[in-house]
């Protein structure tokens, strides 16, 4: 389908207003916003009417595949929970585990208007494999961790390889990151060979930054110096690096993520989980810090409803600063999309519906009963909304979810392979 057109709509513009309009798109593009250019014609039309469609939302942070120990372990500390349950858990994991572990992760994603995911996991090429077939777009990372920091077992020729056979695959859909996994794994001589390969083959990094204050008090005690200030030594920050969570970061820290442009992914479901703390979000961003929303896994979560992101962020802010006025409807959604959008180190093409920019959207529908009255539509999609209000899904131009159908995925298969290796593993 080249031509498509989302007719007699409403959709968010990149200033976070609901404006009324056509959206046509064309090549996988939006090629017009309003009326179509003269003698267009579209192969195929979406109804809009009682819809708003919105810029696909970007999970910044996840481990696709983690849907496999959902419920698995729940209410426990971070590291007791890492430790007892997730890595052991983990250390038996195969290729074929990963592969419907994030089929399942990418049919929950779609279903919730989710568009781009950025992940870090293992066995990612199978991840990758997962991506190209169902059409989503995602930023792909193998999460390194150093175990007697030599270099094999870091991994590190995994990641470059997934790099060498992804990296801008299926037209760019498909990009590849290096995976450093934190600094409290990935120590500075593992780091520093890290920073050698990305700098060799022009890969950005995705780490987990600053997540927890055990880890902050750790960095003080072995390296006197906080994770943030231990990474920008090691120059993990000239390479464009995606930091998940940093909670823990002090207003010095908070200059050296702006200074470095360091885009942060702000994962509000799992710090709240984990009881890791609430991120200084609206520091960060009074900062010039680029910020985007993630999920993080569905074991620390549980779900990967980013709808769910949005609420929580503005809320758990509100509550932080004792102050309703941060992060309102309008900047909350622009974290979910655009701040998502830049997370992925794509903020030219991805995020906004503007003429030019790929066609990844989610269409809503307006009719039950929580999207009445409608005095601010911005407001009522941040606040009221159910990602089950969710009808298409659209990556590339392309339906991948249409009206509870997955068009690119056998989700009975699916959930009957991720129901049987998630039992397996936690066994
Ligand atoms: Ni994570």
């Amino acid at each position: 389908m080249n031509r498509l057109l989302l007719e007699s709509g409403n959709y968010l513009d990149s200033s976070g207003n609901v404006l009324a309009g056509d959206v046509g798109i064309e090549d996988g593009k939006i090629l017009f916003i309003g009326s179509a250019p003269k003698g267009w014609q579209s192969d195929q039309i979406i109804d809009c009417r009682d819809k708003l469609t919105i810029p696909g939302f970007v999970n910044a942070h996840t481990h696709a595949a983690m849907t496999l120990l959902r419920s698995y372990a729940d209410d426990m500390a971070l590291m007791d929970w890492l430790q007892q349950k997730v890595w052991p858990a983990e250390a038996n994991l195969t290729g074929e585990d990963v592969y419907w572990g994030s089929q399942l992760a990418i049919a929950e994603m779609l279903a919730s208007g989710t568009t781009a995911f950025a992940d870090m996991y293992f066995f990612m090429d199978r991840v990758a494999q997962a991506c190209v077939e169902t059409g989503i777009r995602a930023s792909l990372s193998r999460g390194l961790i150093a175990a007697g920091a030599s270099e094999e077992n870091l991994r590190l020729s995994e990641n470059e390889q997934l790099f060498i056979d992804y990296h801008g695959a299926e037209n760019g859909r498909i990009s590849v990151m290096l995976g450093p996994h934190a600094p409290y794994t990935c120590p500075p001589e593992c780091m520093k060979k890290v920073v050698a390969l990305s700098e060799r083959i022009g890969a950005e990094i995705h780490v987990h930054l600053a997540e927890t204050q055990w880890e902050v008090n750790q960095s003080q005690k072995k390296y006197g110096k906080s994770p943030v200030s231990l990474l920008d030594e090691l120059g993990v920050f000239e390479r464009g690096t995606l930091a998940a969570h940093c909670v823990w970061v002090s207003p010095q820290d908070i200059e050296i993520l702006a200074a470095k442009k360091v885009r942060v992914a702000h994962n509000p479901s799992s710090n709240l989980k984990l009881a890791s703390g609430a991120a200084p979000v609206t520091a960060m961003l009074e900062a010039g810090v680029i910020v985007g929303l993630g999920t993080d896994g569905a074991t620390s979560n549980n779900n990967l409803d980013m709808l769910e992101e949005v609420r929580l962020a503005s809320f758990l802010q509100k509550l932080n600063r004792m102050d309703p006025t941060v992060l309102p409807a309008r900047q909350i959604l622009s974290l979910s999309t655009q701040g998502g959008a830049a997370a992925l180190g794509q903020a030219e093409s991805l995020g906004r519906i503007e003429v030019g920019c790929n066609a990844d959207l989610a269409v809503f529908d307006m009719t039950a009963p929580h999207w009445y009255p409608r005095h601010d539509l911005a407001s009522m999609l941040a606040y009221s909304a159910n990602s089950a209000d969710v009808l298409y899904t659209l990556v590339d131009g392309r339906i991948l979810y249409s009206k509870g159908e997955f068009m690119t995925l056998d989700i009975e298969r699916v959930k009957a392979e991720a129901a049987a290796r998630g039992l397996r593993l936690a066994k």
